[in-house]
């Protein structure tokens, strides 16, 4: 005990010392830890100035790129998966909004993290996961992602979704950057379809600026919005079917996609044959009932009676 009070005795004479050498040497931790990143990794220095703009070229994600470099990534055909770089160009007056659609599984969200990661890590001052990166300085970065509850405080998983996307809606600035995964999934199809729809629309209201905006989707019919919003683009995830199968490609292209292989993924995922099969059929009703929508005005769209037969073949209605 004497010996251990002597030392906290000394400790104490130079504290004020010793928490100022903490304070560096936390910060020479960092600094040490973010260049070794930047060699071992292949950063680049990110360019940071007062415009609008971001260009990325050859992004990649932090996180999934180092997973994907560790040892059991050996696919099944012996294969090795890396990670596949993207290019991401937006500004608030030109490409403001990046609407991706693409199949499941495609690496949507994975994109749209990333350019919020890149970000991040450009504005803290690291090094970025890309060839080359310039950005024009954020003032906060809003993400909408992933699906959860918070019951104790008595709010649904819907209820979270609109609480977040209320908190981008009435926050966001011209100098904010937002990222938007599956807006409206946690309702019916048509009440989130039309919130997304209009989500979309309020960040595009000025006429001429908005917020830099990712807005991923499987609502595809959003994807005619191009016609009408001028700094609206389109782009989706590649993919490539190959015998009833489908291949990830992972690049990120201009163009909408028009499917989400759902089922596919399902069958991938397990699902036992008997439901994927009935899916399929219900998947040919519902597409043979033709679905699709009129801009610009989602209230203007006729509430469609959709049908299916069910498993016994009797008439069901889904709406
Ligand atoms: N660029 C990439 N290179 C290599 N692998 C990737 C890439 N992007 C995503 N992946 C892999 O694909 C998986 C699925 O990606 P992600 O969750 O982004 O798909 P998604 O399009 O959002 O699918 P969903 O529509 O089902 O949400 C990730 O877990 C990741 O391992
Ligand atoms: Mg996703």
């Amino acid at each position: 005990m004497e010996l251990f009070q002597g030392l906290v005795a000394v400790v104490l004479d130079d504290s004020i010392a010793l928490s100022h050498t903490a304070d560096a040497l936390a910060e020479l931790d960092v600094l040490a830890g973010w260049a070794l990143l930047a060699r071992e990794c292949g950063y680049c220095r990110p360019v940071l100035d007062e415009g609008d703009g971001l260009e990325i070229i050859e992004g990649r994600h932090p996180v999934v790129e180092q997973v994907l470099r560790s040892a059991d990534t050996v696919t099944a055909r012996g294969a090795t998966r890396a990670f596949v770089p993207n290019d991401t160009v937006l500004s608030c007056d030109d490409a403001q909004i990046v609407l991706l659609t693409g199949p499941n599984m495609a690496g949507k969200s994975t994109y749209i993290r990333q350019v919020a990661l890149i970000t991040l890590l450009a504005q803290v001052g690291c090094w970025a996961p890309a060839k080359s990166c310039r950005l024009g300085l954020v003032d906060r970065i809003f993400s909408r992602v992933g699906a959860s509850a918070d019951l104790a405080r008595g709010n649904s998983t819907f209820r979270v979704e609109m609480n977040e996307t209320a908190n981008i809606l009435n926050n966001a600035t011209d100098r904010s950057l937002i990222i938007l995964d599956e807006i409206g999934r946690g309702t019916s199809t048509y009440d989130g379809l039309a919130i997304a729809w209009s989500v979309v629309e309020h960040l595009h209201r000025h006429p001429s600026r908005g917020p830099r905006t990712l807005f991923a989707t499987h609502y595809q019919e959003l994807t005619q919005l191009e016609k009408h919003l001028p700094r609206l683009r389109n782009f989706s995830v590649a993919v490539k079917e190959w015998n009833d199968e489908i291949v990830f490609v992972r690049r990120v292209i201009p163009g909408a996609a028009d499917r989400s292989y759902g089922i596919q993924v399902a069958r991938l995922a397990g699902l036992p044959l008997s439901v994927i099969e009935r899916a399929k059929t219900i998947l040919a009703k519902l597409e043979g009932d033709d679905t699709a929508v009129s801009l610009p005005s989602p209230q203007a769209r006729p509430k469609k009676k959709i049908t299916v037969a069910p498993a016994d073949d009797s008439q069901l209605n889904l709406l």
